[in-house]
């Protein structure tokens, strides 16, 4: 779909130059402020006598390293880097817009007071908890598996909630509600259970801290229509961009961090009509081109 762009930039720069009132649907997932730096390190396993690990019928492998891809989540006043960029998303929200923020545990609190002061409360309408069960479990407090959207209106009495759009989900005990409502399954409550993006599924790209399709396509779906334009300024791997495109929507695009535009620009090798702003992608998609003529199976 034409009109979608991605910008490799500081994303108040793009902020203040987007015209009032011109994007239907924001999400974000600015980095969390966990003091450190975020990195995800790719690796690969290869057959090797001298290998350090034994593998399936006792072949001995050697892991290699691919890729490390990083940014840094260090912020001395987090709250003070976030207030002028939302104060920007709720100037370029058209007045049926939402706006869905992605935070964890730790700063969603202040995060909360500060988006009540720039949207009020009012416009305010779920804390939704991505509940997912995976990782280390410390055993000096309650292991933390989930993080927190917080989801707002520009205007709470006119806003875009496709609820028939939304994809319904298996009751727990189906015995219980009748097989026709068994088949229809329910709607989504503002707890959802999903798994993390699988460690070595077709979804991951590496990037560090890369969210679920899933959990996207549930947000695109419910607050945009057809045609909308979505925005996401702490864009990452391009996870909103992949939803949207899938959904027929146009996407808005920004990161600063150039490793997050070369993941953009496999993961989008061969769609057309995208705006590439401040990064040629072409040296990437050309790789990823070669790899997949590579990977046609031969018989
Ligand atoms: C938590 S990640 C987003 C992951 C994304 N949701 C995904 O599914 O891949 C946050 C991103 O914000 C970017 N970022 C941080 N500060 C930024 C800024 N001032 N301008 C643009 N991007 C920024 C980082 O480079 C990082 O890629």
């Amino acid at each position: 779909m034409t009109g979608s762009r991605i910008y490799l930039a500081d994303n108040l720069d793009v902020l203040r130059a987007l015209p009032a009132a011109s994007v239907d649907l924001v999400y974000i997932d600015p980095p969390f402020n966990t003091g450190k730096v975020q990195q995800r390190t790719q690796l690969k396993t290869v057959r090797s006598a001298d290998g350090d690990r034994t593998g399936f019928q006792g072949q001995r492998y050697r892991s290699l390293v691919v890729g490390t891809k990083r940014f840094s989540d260090v912020f001395d006043d987090y709250l003070a880097f976030l207030e002028p960029r939302l104060t920007e998303a709720h100037r370029v929200l058209a007045p049926r817009g939402s706006l869905y923020f992605h935070v964890d545990y730790r700063e969603v609190h202040y995060c909360k007071v500060l988006l009540d002061g720039i949207f009020g409360r009012d416009c305010f309408l779920n804390e939704i908890i991505w509940a997912y069960d995976y990782g280390g479990r410390p055993k000096d407090r309650w292991p933390a598996k989930h993080d927190n959207i917080l989801f707002y209106v520009k205007d709470p009495s006119n806003y875009v909630f496709n609820v028939d759009e939304i994809e319904r989900i298996p009751y727990m005990a189906p015995g219980l509600v009748g097989p026709e409502k068994a088949a229809r399954g329910k709607l989504p409550t503002d707890t959802w259970w999903h798994t993390i993006v699988p460690t070595n599924g077709a979804e991951k790209t590496g990037y560090p801290t890369q969210k679920p399709l899933g959990i996207l396509r549930r947000i695109v779906q419910a607050s945009s229509c057809p045609g909308d334009v979505v925005l996401d300024f702490f864009a990452g791997s391009g996870t909103t961009g992949v939803a949207a495109l899938e959904l027929g929507r146009r996407f808005i695009l920004v990161d600063h961090n150039p490793e997050a535009l070369a993941v953009m620009a496999r993961r989008f090798a061969g769609v057309e009509g995208i705006e590439w702003i401040g990064y040629d992608p072409t040296p990437h998609q050309a790789v990823e081109r070669q790899r997949a003529w590579c990977s046609v199976p031969s018989d």
